[in-house]
């Protein structure tokens, strides 16, 4: 049997098929196609360009999406020439390109949403785990770890596309599993945009929402260091527009005690802040 491309189908996308928080109508039709599949399938994958690949047991893997579950991942088909290349990822109902389960066809889902359902969650994986953790994180940004599953998250949606996300440590939260400290304040603890939407104020957008959670001057507020250069910037035009939040506003290591804080305004004062890589920032000059 050859599988069909994914790209036919209606709508592969997450967040369009997996819309509440029911971890089960992943996993149960996930373990019974994997029953079903063999060395011998014939079953084939068609990318973009036309190749077909072969969808057999040494072909897929599972993808644990959180750090402290193992019983929430999602089987994955990789590239046969690179095995780090994850090119579709089994949503239940059939396999899904990776550029395809990033998209919607829900047209009403525009700009900042919460992470909340199963998709949602499969969505803001696939942003940091497959596309920021590969070829569009600039070299000198380290790469973000997974994210809990309880995760505060938003994912930005722009033209149908999840083109970034930002994740939140809220105060009062485990700083990991393997400790019992807390954040002392909240922090936005990663941001990322796609490379193609860069420079059009999402960053900046994401950093206004995040500080808008919070009501202004009642908390101080953290980003996780180390700050990017690009991020550096972000921060720069936010805290010329919003002076009121230029004392609010900390570099921070965890947890986030007062000795573990630079004032964000005060470095980019200071120019004690690492030059912003071109490269990164289309837009930029
Ligand atoms: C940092 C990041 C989220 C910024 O997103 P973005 O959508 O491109 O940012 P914006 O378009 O909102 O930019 C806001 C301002 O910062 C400037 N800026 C952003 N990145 C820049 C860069 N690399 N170089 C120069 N200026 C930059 C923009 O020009 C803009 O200023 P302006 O309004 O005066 O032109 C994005 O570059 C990214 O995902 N980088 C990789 C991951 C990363 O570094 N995350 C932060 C970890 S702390």
């Amino acid at each position: 049997m050859e599988a069909s491309p994914a790209a036919a189908a209606e709508s592969c996308s997450p967040v369009d098929i997996l819309t509440d928080g029911d971890w089960g109508q992943l996993t149960r039709p996930t373990e019974e196609y994997l029953s079903r599949l063999s060395e011998e399938s014939t079953e084939l994958f068609r990318l973009t360009n036309g190749e077909q690949l072969a969808i057999t047991p040494s072909s897929v893997t599972f993808l644990n999406l959180f750090e402290d579950r193992v019983e929430q991942r999602i089987l994955a088909l990789l590239n046969p020439q690179d095995h780090k290349t994850v090119v579709a990822v089994y949503l239940g109902q059939g396999w899904c390109s990776v550029d395809q389960a990033l998209r919607t066809s829900n047209r009403e889902r525009q700009e900042l949403v919460q992470v909340q359902s199963v998709g949602e969650r499969i969505v803001l994986f696939l942003l940091n785990h497959v596309i920021c953790g590969s070829s569009e994180l600039p070299a000198n940004v380290f790469p973000f770890r997974d994210h809990p599953v309880n995760e505060f998250a938003k994912i930005f949606w722009k033209d149908q596309e999840a083109a970034g996300f930002y994740t939140v440590k809220l105060k009062a939260s485990l700083c990991s599993t393997h400790t019992s400290q807390c954040y002392q304040l909240p922090v936005l603890d990663t941001i990322f945009v796609r490379e193609r939407h860069r420079g059009r104020g999402l960053g900046l957008e994401m950093l206004e929402d995040f500080c808008g959670l919070f009501p202004d001057g009642e908390e101080e507020l953290g980003i996780s260091r180390p700050i990017s250069a690009a991020m550096y910037r972000v921060c720069h035009r936010y805290l010329q527009s919003r002076p009121e939040d230029q004392t609010r506003l900390w570099e921070v290591e965890a947890p986030g005690d007062w000795s573990q804080r630079e004032n964000v305004w005060l470095l980019i004062q200071m120019g004690i802040i690492p030059s912003a890589d071109p490269s990164a920032h289309p837009g930029s000059s």
